[in-house]
């Protein structure tokens, strides 16, 4: 496919400056509320518990609600009391019969800064995360028109076109498949398109964010295509979503029958309305982009459909003009979660050093770690379960001499590929428009430690 320059160079550079503004006014914030911790006599957490404290000492004590102090998303505000073991604690169930996590904890998704927050992405606190699952609460979203609400007592899925018989299913319908479960990564392959052609994110929120694991539970695809017959020549499946921006993807009916299946579960429970409520298309190891949520229709065909997010968007322009098409694949990539982007360390010594790997392709075989910028590396630990197509945790000792140090990551997965360095990357992918080629940006990422111990993104 032959393209003519896609990128409007003026308005994509003001696009990113906005996104290093927001990112900006969010670290802020954060520093705010890091600030007025430790601001605080009990030095651990914000205004908040200082609040809840001051109201316990005035013997307030157990149970009234503390005017105007709020909670983080997700958790509920309660008093402290100075000694627990002097009151009663919150009485059981008292939740509704849903739990909330600590009112102490706030991390939370950061949305990027796109001009409206239907169209738009919030990426997973990455630097927080603790093994391999993303709490669904922090699942990374990309929406094109906003979440949309779905009553599944009136959703179908239509499965039409080369068929020998369409059919329509309720949700009823597709809750009585035999079904599977499997924990496994989703990356937008716009992960990191800021990153191209300078560091320009300072988290690794921002830089990697889109990526997340879930525990998904659902029905084989293949099972609902085989119910239906599939016609003879078929090769492709037209996916559509039911949100506003009807999203639409081909997919290969090779996939279709292969490993791909419909999700109507995430760690344990339903799909969140976020990420596809009632049921959304899995293609496991695929860009993001091909896991169509709130997904309603899926058309059999001969070629596949050329429709906005396979043509105009999800292809990569190539320094020679040329755009690659259909690139599904994510392929092997890794993050040190710690320490990273805005981090400091407090001074010389030890440290565990942490973060991901994953790939599209199977299970990540070999992590290797580099404090010098890329002269040396050295394995790292891989902490089971190692899962195919899964967020894999690594862990590395690492005793900091109090020198600046360029800390990386390098991932090897089941199929012998290395995760490149970004030189190789762009010599191959080139840099085309003012953020290079946007989209499967999965070389090694640099984090640089300066002598006071401060963590900032470089490229090296
Ligand atoms: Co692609």
């Amino acid at each position: 496919m032959k393209t003519q320059d896609p990128y409007d160079n003026e308005k994509t550079r003001r696009k990113i400056e906005a996104m290093v503004e927001a990112e900006e006014r969010y670290l802020a914030a954060l520093r705010r509320e890091r600030l007025e911790s430790e601001a605080t006599p009990l030095r651990i957490t914000g205004r908040r518990t200082f609040l809840a404290a001051a109201a316990a000492a005035a013997g307030i004590g157990g149970l009234p609600r503390i005017a105007g102090a709020a909670a983080p998303p997700g958790a509920v505000e309660r008093p402290v009391p100075a000694d627990p073991t002097k009151v009663q604690g919150t009485p059981t169930n008292d939740d509704g019969g849903y739990g909330s996590r600590s009112q102490f904890e706030s991390e939370a998704r950061w949305r990027f800064g796109t001009p409206t927050k239907e169209s738009s992405w919030t990426m997973t606190p990455l630097e927080h995360g603790m093994g391999i699952i993303t709490p669904s609460g922090l699942h990374f979203e990309r929406h094109h028109g906003g979440i949309t609400t779905i009553d599944p007592s009136r959703h179908t899925l239509l499965v039409h076109g080369m068929v020998e018989q369409a059919k329509k299913y309720s949700m009823a319908d597709i809750h009585r498949f035999p079904s599977i479960s499997r924990t496994m990564f989703i990356e937008c392959s716009g992960n990191g398109l800021t990153e191209w052609s300078k560091p320009t994110l300072k988290t690794v929120q921002g830089t990697h964010g889109l990526t997340s694991t879930s525990e998904w539970t659902g029905v084989p695809l293949a099972l609902l295509l085989r119910e239906s017959g599939i016609k003879p020549g078929a090769k492709w499946v037209l996916a559509e979503g039911a949100d506003a921006a009807v999203m639409t993807r081909s997919i290969p009916l090779d996939k279709c029958l292969d490993d791909a299946f419909i999700a109507y579960g995430q760690n344990g429970e339903a799909i969140r309305p976020e990420q596809g409520y009632p049921i959304r298309l899995m293609l496991p190891g695929w860009e993001g982009n091909t896991h169509i949520k709130w997904l309603r229709r899926l058309e059999v065909s001969d070629v596949p459909y050329q429709t906005r997010e396979e043509t105009s968007k999800y292809t990569d322009l190539m320094a020679n003009g040329i755009a690659r098409q259909f690139t599904f694949v994510m392929e092997a990539k890794s993050v040190i979660t710690f320490p990273s982007g805005e981090m400091k360390l407090p001074g010389p010594g030890f440290y565990e050093v942490t973060g991901i790997a994953w790939s599209g392709r199977g299970k990540i075989t070999r992590l290797e770690v580099s404090a010098d910028g890329g002269k040396t590396w050295a394995d790292a630990h891989l902490q089971g379960p190692v899962l195919p197509i899964c967020h894999t945790r690594f862990r590395f000792p690492w005793l900091w001499d109090g020198k600046p140090a360029v800390l990386q990551s390098r991932a090897t997965d089941e199929t012998g590929y290395v995760q490149p360095m970004l030189k190789q990357l762009t010599d191959v992918r080139g840099l085309n428009g003012p953020i290079g080629s946007i989209y499967h940006l999965n070389a090694v990422q640099s984090w640089a430690v300066a002598a006071d111990g401060s963590v900032t993104n470089v490229h090296a």
